[in-house]
């Protein structure tokens, strides 16, 4: 199709026009089940009636006071999201990679203020923290090395996984490790076990602060409310978004007492904190936070486990990885385009996230028969794929 946008990924020919639940439906009337959900990021599904409801509401009253002002949507969700994690500060902003450089400037701060200008931050090789020049440097997505140089200073790449490699890394400028609790991108890649507790003592034994990218794991997505109490660690810097606007534009960063350390003018943005975002992440949150919601989304996993590995019995999965409602599945051989394109053809939206991985991230609500459809629709694909 020739259209006036830039060139930045292919898109498929439909036009996407409405979406409820599970489902999304083109201009010429098609129907999709959604298992991409906007890059995991509508956990209530399309169009839910609760942010609906607000956004109509919100948009009514109040949309954009000035950051620098209060609004009391944000004042709310910023008491709530401290809360929920024990951290003890929040500042908004409108997506994952802001959140991410927020993360990064606070560490640079801290480092200023109380490490003798340390400033380098390790972070993990195949990691994606976002797509602005310093969050693309943080990342480590294979193509990245070469673009846009030369690259933001400051960040060290080791093995996701080794403990080893971070002590190993360290130097008098280091300040921080940073990475994403369950690499997302990476193909939904699981931490090894005790490796996260193990950063967390490093940091604590060369003082070094410890930040988790949960933006795609956090809000519901792994089946408890956030993944880190899950494995018993606590960061220090913490950003959150997808899931947390539910659709809408809004990511956070959260930081304890010692990380904490801002002063004014350090940060800003026109769009920080609106309360048409805020209000939207806050009836997210509760809904998210009930502890029935939760233990259905646990439930919808085992669900779900149970049909992808009745799908592995037929076909080559060599691997079936991830927790709560992002789940991968790992092939022997690069059939993962193949396969995402058969599905959307059949009216499946599933994401290629590693030529050989094919990643499911829906909507928080999905139901038994929504995911019965997937396997079933998923199952052709495959015959087609591997016959
Ligand atoms: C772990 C993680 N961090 C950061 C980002 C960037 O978020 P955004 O695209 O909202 O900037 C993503 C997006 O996929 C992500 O998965």
């Amino acid at each position: 199709m020739q259209t006036s946008l830039m060139k930045i990924t292919p898109r498929p020919e439909p036009v996407m026009c409405r979406g409820a639940g599970s489902y999304l439906w083109d201009e010429a009337g098609r129907r999709y089940l959604d298992f991409i959900q906007g890059w995991a990021v509508n956990c209530l599904g399309h169009c839910p009636v609760e942010i609906s409801e607000i956004l109509a509401s919100q948009a009514g009253t109040l949309i954009s006071p000035s950051p620098a002002l209060h609004n009391r949507p944000q004042l709310r969700l910023a008491n709530r999201l401290v809360e929920y994690t024990g951290l003890h500060e929040v500042h908004f902003s409108n997506s994952g990679a802001e959140a991410n450089e927020v993360a990064i400037k606070l560490a640079r701060k801290w480092g200023q203020l109380y490490k003798g200008g340390a400033f380098r931050i390790i972070t993990t090789s195949n990691a994606f923290h976002g797509r602005t020049l310093a969050t693309m440097a943080a990342s480590g997505k294979p193509g990245w090395d070469t673009l846009f140089l030369p690259h933001v200073d400051g960040f060290t790449k080791v093995p996701f996984g080794d403990v080893d490699a971070v002590a190993a890394a360290v130097d008098s400028q280091t300040v921080a490790i940073m990475l994403e609790p369950i690499q997302g991108e990476a193909g939904v890649v699981m931490p090894p076990e005790n490796y996260l507790v193990q950063l967390r003592k490093l940091a604590d034994e060369l003082n070094l602060l410890l930040i988790f990218d949960e933006i795609q794991t956090g809000v519901g997505r792994t089946g408890s409310l956030f993944y880190f109490p899950s494995v018993g660690v606590q960061p220090d810097i913490l950003s959150l978004g997808k899931g947390l606007g539910g659709g809408l534009p809004l990511s956070a960063t959260l930081a304890n007492a010692r990380a904490s350390c801002f002063e004014f003018g350090d940060q800003g943005g026109t769009y920080n904190g609106n309360p048409l975002t805020t209000a939207v992440g806050e009836v997210v949150l509760e809904t998210v936070a009930q502890p029935r919601f939760l233990s259905t989304v646990r439930q919808r996993e085992r669900y779900l486990l149970a049909g992808l590995k009745q799908l592995r019995q037929s076909y080559p999965i060599v691997d079936i990885r991830g927790k709560g409602l992002l789940y991968a599945l790992v092939f022997d051989g690069d059939v993962g385009q193949q396969l995402a394109d058969h599905a959307f053809a059949q009216g499946l939206l599933v994401n290629c996230a590693r030529p050989n991985v094919i990643r499911l991230m829906p909507s928080l609500r999905v139901t038994e028969a929504e995911i019965d459809q997937f396997v079933e629709t998923f199952d052709q694909c495959l015959r087609v794929v591997f016959s």
